[in-house]
Formats: C-alpha cells, sequence, structure tokens
C-alpha cells in the first residue's frame, strides 16, 4: 500500500476519474508534422504569417522597440488592470479610427490577446444579458463557440459560406437572423475571415448594420488580423461604417498577427456604449471579470506596440513590414488562383485562410501522399506557400478538385 492510499480514502481522488481529451486537431497537426520524417513537406496548418523563407520573424519595428523598453523600463511592478491607458489609446486610433478613439462613448482595456478580448466580451454579455444567444457564422474561428460557451452563453449558428462554390450565402445568414431575439448577440469578422478568407460588400455590412440596429442585436466584433486584406485603414473601414449606426457593440482585437506578437499575448477589448458612464460601467464590469481569470494582463507586449506607436519612425517601418506581409499573402492568392483555375475566388478573398472545397479524406489523402499538411476542415493558411512549393502544391491538389471532392 502507498502512502498516498494510506492517507486517501480512494473515492476522494478527483483527477481519476476525468474524461480524456482527444488531442486538439490543430495540435495533433503539429505533432504528424514534426514525426514526417519527408523533406519538402508543405505546412499549411497553423495560422501563422510565414515569409518567402518560411519563417515567422520578429518585425524590426518590435525588435527595437523591444531594445528601448528593455533600456527605459526601471521596474517590473503591476501596470493596471486595465493595462496600459497609452497603449489602449494609440491602438483606439488604428482599429476605431481617430474620431471614434476620441469619443467617449467608446472604452477600452487590454487584454491577453485576441482570446483574451473575446472570453471578456463574453463574460460581459453574460453579467449584462445572461439570456443573450450568440449568432456565429458556420464557420467560424474554431475557438469562437468555446470562448462563448465558456461564459455560460447559448451559441446559435447562421449560414454564412458554402465551402463547395466558396460563396458567401447571404440570404440565408439573413433569414435566419429575423429569428434573433432582440438583446442577442451577433458575432462579425471585421476582415480577413478565419477560415474562408470570404468577406461582405459595403451593401451587405449596410444590411447587417440595419438589421442588428432594427432588431436590437449587439454586434461583436472580432478584428484579429487588421492590415493583412487590404490595408490598415480598408481592413477596419467597414467595421467602422456599422459602429456609427449601432448605439451599442464591442470590439476585440489582436497584436498577435499585425505586430508578429503571437506569444507575448496582446489585445484589446473596447465597448461602445448608449453614453460615457454606461461604457465605463462596462469597463469596470469587465475588469471585475479580469481581475478572478488573469488579474492583470500581461505589459511587454504592449510596451512594445505602445513604444512603435509613440514614434513615428517606428510607425512607418512597422507598417511598412506589414505591407509587404500583406503583398506577400496577396501575391501568393493570386498565384494559387492563376495555377489552379478551380480556386479562381482565392484571388478576391482576403487574409491568410482559404477553405479548400475538400472533403476530409482528400485532406488525409494529401498529407499521406504529398506530405501536404493542412486542417482537416479543408482550411489552408496561404502564408505557408512559397513559390518553391506552390506549384507542387498545386499539382497535388488539382486531381481531388476536378474530381469534385
Ligand atoms: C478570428 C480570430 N480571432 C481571434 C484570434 C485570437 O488571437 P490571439 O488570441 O492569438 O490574439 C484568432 C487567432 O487565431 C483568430 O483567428
Amino acid at each position: 500500500m502507498t502512502a498516498d492510499s494510506l492517507t486517501f480514502p480512494t473515492q476522494t481522488r478527483l483527477f481519476d476519474g476525468l474524461d480524456d481529451q482527444p488531442l486538439d486537431a490543430m495540435l495533433l497537426l503539429l505533432r504528424q508534422l514534426r514525426d514526417d520524417p519527408r523533406t519538402g513537406k508543405i505546412d499549411l496548418g497553423i495560422g501563422v504569417y510565414g515569409d518567402e523563407a518560411g519563417r515567422t520573424p520578429v518585425m524590426q519595428a518590435v525588435r527595437q522597440a523591444e531594445r528601448i523598453v528593455a533600456e527605459a523600463q526601471t521596474t517590473k511592478a503591476y501596470v493596471a488592470a486595465e493595462g496600459d491607458a497609452r497603449f489602449i489609446a494609440l491602438l483606439a486610433s488604428i482599429v476605431l479610427g481617430a474620431a471614434r478613439a476620441a469619443d467617449d462613448r467608446y472604452c477600452g482595456l487590454q487584454t491577453p490577446g485576441g482570446t483574451g478580448a473575446l472570453r471578456l466580451a463574453a463574460e460581459l454579455i453574460a453579467r449584462a444579458n445572461p439570456d443573450a444567444r450568440v449568432w456565429v457564422g458556420t464557420p467560424t474561428w474554431i475557438n469562437h463557440q468555446a470562448l462563448m460557451r465558456s461564459a455560460g452563453l447559448q451559441v446559435l449558428e447562421h449560414p454564412f459560406f458554402d465551402q463547395s462554390t466558396q460563396t458567401v450565402l447571404f440570404d440565408a445568414m439573413i433569414s435566419t437572423l429575423e429569428t434573433a431575439r432582440p438583446g442577442d448577440v451577433l458575432l462579425l469578422h471585421a476582415c480577413c475571415h478565419n477560415p474562408t478568407g470570404a468577406g461582405f460588400t459595403s451593401d451587405q455590412w449596410r444590411t447587417i448594420a440595419d438589421l442588428c440596429a432594427r432588431k436590437g442585436l449587439l454586434p461583436l466584433i472580432d478584428i484579429a488580423y487588421q492590415g493583412l486584406g487590404h490595408g490598415l485603414e480598408e481592413d477596419a473601414a467597414a467595421m467602422r461604417a456599422l459602429l456609427d449606426i449601432v448605439p451599442e457593440a464591442l470590439i476585440t482585437a489582436s497584436c498577435s498577427k499585425n505586430f508578429g506578437l503571437y506569444r507575448e499575448r496582446l489585445g484589446a477589448l473596447w465597448i461602445k456604449g448608449s453614453n460615457a458612464q454606461a461604457a465605463l460601467r462596462a469597463r469596470a464590469n469587465c475588469v471585475k471579470a479580469g481581475r478572478s481569470m488573469w488579474s492583470m494582463p500581461p505589459d511587454h507586449g504592449a510596451s512594445v506596440v505602445r513604444t512603435i506607436l509613440e514614434s513615428a519612425d517606428l510607425t512607418a517601418n512597422w507598417q511598412a513590414e506589414l505591407a509587404t506581409m500583406r503583398a506577400r499573402i496577396n501575391s501568393v492568392r493570386t498565384e494559387l488562383a492563376r495555377a489552379v483555375p478551380q480556386l479562381a475566388s482565392v484571388a478576391q478573398q482576403t487574409g491568410m485562410f482559404v477553405l479548400l472545397p475538400l472533403s476530409r479524406e482528400a485532406v488525409a489523402e494529401l498529407r499521406v501522399k504529398h506530405g501536404v499538411y493542412m486542417v482537416e476542415n479543408g482550411r489552408m493558411n496561404v502564408a505557408g506557400l512559397r513559390s518553391e512549393n506552390l506549384p507542387r502544391f498545386a499539382a497535388a491538389l488539382e486531381p481531388y478538385l476536378s474530381k469534385g471532392e
């Protein structure tokens, strides 16, 4: 008999009864990729930008800002539960635009990544209206539903995208949303939709804004890829137009992709309230919820982004590098559309992802036969393609598309 079993009766053991958790599809993919000894594997799995050499480099402006921060920082004492106020103010101009950043109906706080912002948004919604249901498009980012449910919210789906025809199912989306209740939440991607790359036209955005205003739906807008589609301003324009129509909204931003700060965990949440007091009260509720989850957000990424945005030179440097990343993504899209005529729509879509019209079997076969790694639902990261591997990928892919799979 071991010391443990002498001390504790077996029925008090908590962990023995836990359910097994199958490995997350993405983690499984990473493991398969790592264990595959073949050379020339093509990694189109995880949603991280890759350059023409297949690297995810630290951006130049980030490197310089990190040096400045390391020199200037005299303490590691806590900053604030809301995070770095100057960072929030500077990022607000980028995300919301100057006019809204100066409007006191908008109130923001720093969060651990865009994920933290979404989780906090869910907590706030649950506090304000526990009966709220959150509408998400099918498909959406793999983590959206779990994040909303983790705050106890009910999630409902509306049609968004037809994978086989690569089209947005706008009419079906709107007619489904006509059944939404006042106080329900509509989760939208501001740009560069994950996993489809598809977006709405300006007229469609206007219809969505009017629907939200008419039916009393709260828009929750996730802007995780600003600057990786058409440009920093262009990618936020439709979201900003919607914000000007609705009385209340939530905006979640991420600095993981456009500043390449993935592991530093930097994001932000803004609340648009019907007036300044309501927005401040909502933020106080977020701070309260954040205190019992992470207490204070991590500071390093926020100090770095603040340092970049406080300097005209570093800001210009950051924007130039972001423009290079964007140009690369868009040129890979053009090349792919040219190499695979069935994927012509890929050139019109934006951001890092394409949801290929492939069955799960085809995705598995591409992995086994050709060493092509992508998510089982057919999502590929276009930034994983390079001039060296794109023709090979196109040739491997084409038979599966021709078969109509
Ligand atoms: C649509 C979307 N929203 C939010 C996030 C959250 O990003 P992070 O928490 O790394 O900032 C991601 C990350 O992949 C995403 O794709």
